[in-house]
């Protein structure tokens, strides 16, 4: 008896993925909902597996398969991306099924070749915008390097009009409704902001092409399948996710400010606080975020839709705040862009702090408005006045960009 089942989405097409309820970090990403991991079976004459899932979930997978086929029955497996979440399974599912090939990108070649070194992995190539039949099913490979890594490609199958977009389009979610359309509005469009924040804003430039390039195809998809959480089932939510990563890839400043901050004894706080009420009253949506109680993860969520980044630090031995450094670091490396802000921060003797921030703001590429503030121990009435100067300059800022 098979302990899990194979789930049908479409006429020749299986979900036979895996479901990670309690994963909470995916590699520096907190995944508060968990995430699926989802692998798709293609029935007919000679059934195709598309991906795999990460090794752990290996007997999941397998499980689902045995609920509808043998599978040695399987003759071909595609692999749209090489990320181990996607192809740990791939050697053991090679193992077992012993399909006719293996088909992934040229860069996908390359990537699992050198992840599973000595495995006799005999992969064939596609082309971008290659056609394959494989016994009646029929497939058009898009490379879509860069989204979010140099191997990426995406696999139209023609017959079932299924778009499999690997991780493009995904977010982590564990649910037990495969469908987008019976999952809640509020929250798939949150994970997926934050996957696109955290997984593909630092390929914004390269990846706003390969999705341009992809819709101008025009193609006739009555569903989209990424390889984590729900897929797009109905015209209106593809359409309204392929809208929403349109804006995601221009990252225009909103009307939205997000003050990040730590604080030792509250005076940085009480800067923060003060910066978000003046903010407040000049109409801007604003979040705060203490570094010590939020992840670095979701940080990144707010910034995708955000004008105003304004970061305050205590000094610790002559150092910005270790979480403040944790978080933009993080930052950093996903490159957000159009953003205006300034930083500030509490301090007792030297207060080296500030000054970094100043510099890793400037890296980058945060317009400074201003300049940044800085308070000897506890704000007095005067620090007030000037905190709430310097926020209402940038609220005018922002508001005269939008
Ligand atoms: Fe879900 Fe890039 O792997």
């Amino acid at each position: 008896m098979n302990k899990f089942e194979a789930i049908k989405i479409s006429n020749n097409v299986f979900w036979v993925g895996a479901i990670d309820w309690n994963i909470r970090n995916m590699h520096g990403y907190a995944t508060h909902r968990g995430t699926t991991y989802n692998a798709f079976l293609i029935m007919g004459e000679e059934p195709i597996l598309i991906d795999t899932v990460k090794l752990d979930f290996y007997d999941e997978m397998m499980s689902r398969i045995n609920s509808i086929i043998n599978p040695n029955k399987i003759a071909y497996i595609i692999s749209n991306h090489a990320e181990m979440d996607h192809s740990g399974s791939l050697v053991h599912a090679v193992n077992a099924i012993n399909p006719k090939k293996i088909y992934a990108s040229k860069n996908g070649k390359i990537a699992l070749e050198k992840h599973f070194k000595n495995s006799g992995l005999n992969i064939d190539t596609v082309e971008n915008g290659e056609v394959l039949d494989l016994a009646g099913n029929s497939f058009t490979f898009f490379e879509t390097r860069m989204l979010h890594w140099p191997d990426s490609m995406v696999s139209y199958y023609h017959n079932d009009k299924i778009l499999f977009t690997q991780d493009g389009f995904g977010m982590h979610l564990a649910t037990t409704h495969l469908m987008a359309s019976d999952n809640k509005k509020e929250t798939i469009r949150y994970e997926a902001a934050k996957y696109f924040a955290n997984i593909l804003m630092p390929y914004s430039a390269i990846a706003k092409n390969v999705i341009k390039k992809l819709m101008d195809l025009d193609l006739e998809i009555d569903l989209i399948a990424p390889d984590h959480g729900p897929l797009w089932n109905t015209p209106e939510l593809i359409k309204w996710i392929f809208s929403l990563y349109s804006e995601w890839l221009e990252q225009k400043p909103c009307k939205k400010a997000v003050v990040l901050f730590d604080s030792m004894w509250h005076s940085t706080e009480i800067l923060a606080e003060t910066i978000a009420d003046t903010f407040m009253h000049k109409g801007i949506d604003v979040v705060v975020v203490s570094a010590t109680k939020n992840d670095r993860s979701d940080l990144a969520t707010e910034i995708l839709e955000c004008g105003i980044l304004m970061v305050g630090t205590p000094t610790l031995n002559n150092n910005m705040f270790p979480t403040i450094a944790d978080h933009l670091y993080y930052l950093k490396g996903l490159k957000p862009k159009n953003l205006i802000g300034q930083v500030f921060g509490s301090y007792g003797w030297s207060g080296e702090g500030v000054g970094q921030i100043e510099k890793i703001m400037k890296d980058m590429g945060v317009e400074l408005i201003g300049e940044p503030l800085k308070c000897i121990y506890v704000p007095d009435d005067e620090i007030i006045g000037k905190t709430k100067k310097l926020a209402e300059s940038i609220a005018e800022k922002l508001l005269n960009r939008s």
